[in-house]
């Protein structure tokens, strides 16, 4: 699967598009029968869109991809939740980083064996992925799946991000991701 996001400003909840492409059709339960050699009965596998949003621009992009692949989606939410004031979460996501802490999620998924593919949406956080994602990537055994990554971020692309999940999940095949540039004051906010 490639994903990619065109500027196009078609969509009326916000100026980002998004569309995912592919070389055969998907269903709407999120079963793709992907490769363009291979008959559309092949099942590459059941995709898991998992994401991590502070001020809600990954969220956006996580429930577009849910719209359009008709996959399941997972927020990681936490027990102990960030502070809603941006210069306050700055410093709390740097002393964090700082300490490789994990912070607690509140929400598990309990059939995490059923798919094979995890769309892995997160904001960039100082250059890499904010620390619930590395408490996430520790829960759950990766071997046998594919970890698709997106990031919105406000110009540092994927930082280290990429590096941060291949070490924390190394069982895992690593796809090719999807970086989004949002503007640094987030544009979404939770519903
Ligand atoms: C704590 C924190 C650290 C950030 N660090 C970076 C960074 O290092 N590089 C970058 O390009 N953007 C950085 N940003 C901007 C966010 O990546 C960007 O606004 C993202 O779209 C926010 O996603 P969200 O609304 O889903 O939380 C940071 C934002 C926050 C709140």
């Amino acid at each position: 699967m490639r994903i990619f996001a065109a500027g196009q400003a078609d969509l009326a909840t916000y100026n980002l598009g998004i569309r995912l492409v592919r070389n055969a059709g998907y269903d709407r339960k999120g079963i793709v029968a992907a490769g363009e050699n291979l008959p559309e009965t092949e099942t590459q596998g059941k995709i898991l869109i998992v994401y991590f949003s502070w001020g809600g621009n990954t969220r956006g992009i996580a429930q577009e991809i849910q719209r359009q692949t008709g996959a399941d989606i997972f927020e990681i939410t936490l027990i102990h939740l960030y502070s809603t004031d941006y210069e306050t979460v700055l410093m709390e996501a740097q002393e964090d980083q700082h300490n490789q802490a994990r912070p607690e999620i509140e929400n598990h998924i309990p059939n995490m064996d059923e798919y094979d593919i995890i769309l892995l949406g997160y904001p960039n956080w100082w250059a890499s992925i904010p620390m619930p994602v590395a408490t996430f990537l520790e829960e759950y055994d990766f071997t046998g799946k594919t970890i698709i990554p997106f990031c919105s971020h406000g110009g540092g692309r994927f930082g280290q991000s990429l590096t941060a999940i291949a070490k924390l999940a190394p069982e895992a095949t690593m796809g090719e991701g999807l970086s989004v540039t949002i503007p640094a004051v987030p544009i979404f906010r939770k519903m």
